[in-house]
């Protein structure tokens, strides 16, 4: 194994980070004039089943920062196998994420219709993490699809393994 001492070199601790493979998600919320707001994040982490707690980590730059901060609330949308494009889309600026792919409405939060899972939240909790922000959310409501399968992310790259469940 290479280490490295500080100062790291900041790609090569992306790459080191890059090598745990996560899921993908859109969290999305409102801002406080009704608009839809929204971003790609694989930060997503279960944290506690009693109280029902999960929590993903908004940069401190994310244009929906301030909006779900206003509003203490958020859904994470989980992509399935087909989500690589609305992924994408939520990752690009300069265009109306939201103008393809079918929302619902879940009490005001945009809700992907074809979403492996969704969780609505409220925001039980907001940490400081560096140079992003630590959103514990606490889970009001969600939906699970098991005939879709899950969407995964290693190595900075979308990977599609069927596993049947
Ligand atoms: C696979 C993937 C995972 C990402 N995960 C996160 C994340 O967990 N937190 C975050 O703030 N941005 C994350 N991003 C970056 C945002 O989606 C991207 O910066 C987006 O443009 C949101 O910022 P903006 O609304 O300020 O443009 C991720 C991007 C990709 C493609």
């Amino acid at each position: 194994m290479q280490t490295a001492a500080p100062p790291f070199d900041p790609r090569l601790l992306r790459d080191a980070f890059g090598c745990f493979a996560t899921g993908v998600t859109i969290v999305t919320g409102r801002d406080p004039d009704g608009g839809r707001v929204g971003l790609t994040a694989n930060s997503f982490t279960s944290v506690s089943l009693d109280p029902p707690l999960l929590l993903f980590c908004p940069s401190n730059t994310a244009s929906a920062l301030p909006a779900l901060r206003a509003s203490r609330r958020f859904a994470i949308n989980v992509l399935d196998l087909d989500g690589e494009a609305v992924a994408q889309r939520f990752a690009m600026r300069n265009l109306d994420r939201f103008a393809e792919h079918d929302w619902i409405d879940w009490d005001g939060l945009p809700v992907l219709a074809k979403a492996k899972a969704a969780f609505a939240c409220s925001l039980h909790a907001d940490h400081d993490g560096g140079d992003h922000r630590i959103f514990v959310g606490k889970v009001e409501r969600f939906g699970l699809a098991p005939e879709r399968e899950s969407l995964l992310y290693l190595h900075g790259r979308y990977r599609r393994v069927h596993v049947g469940g």
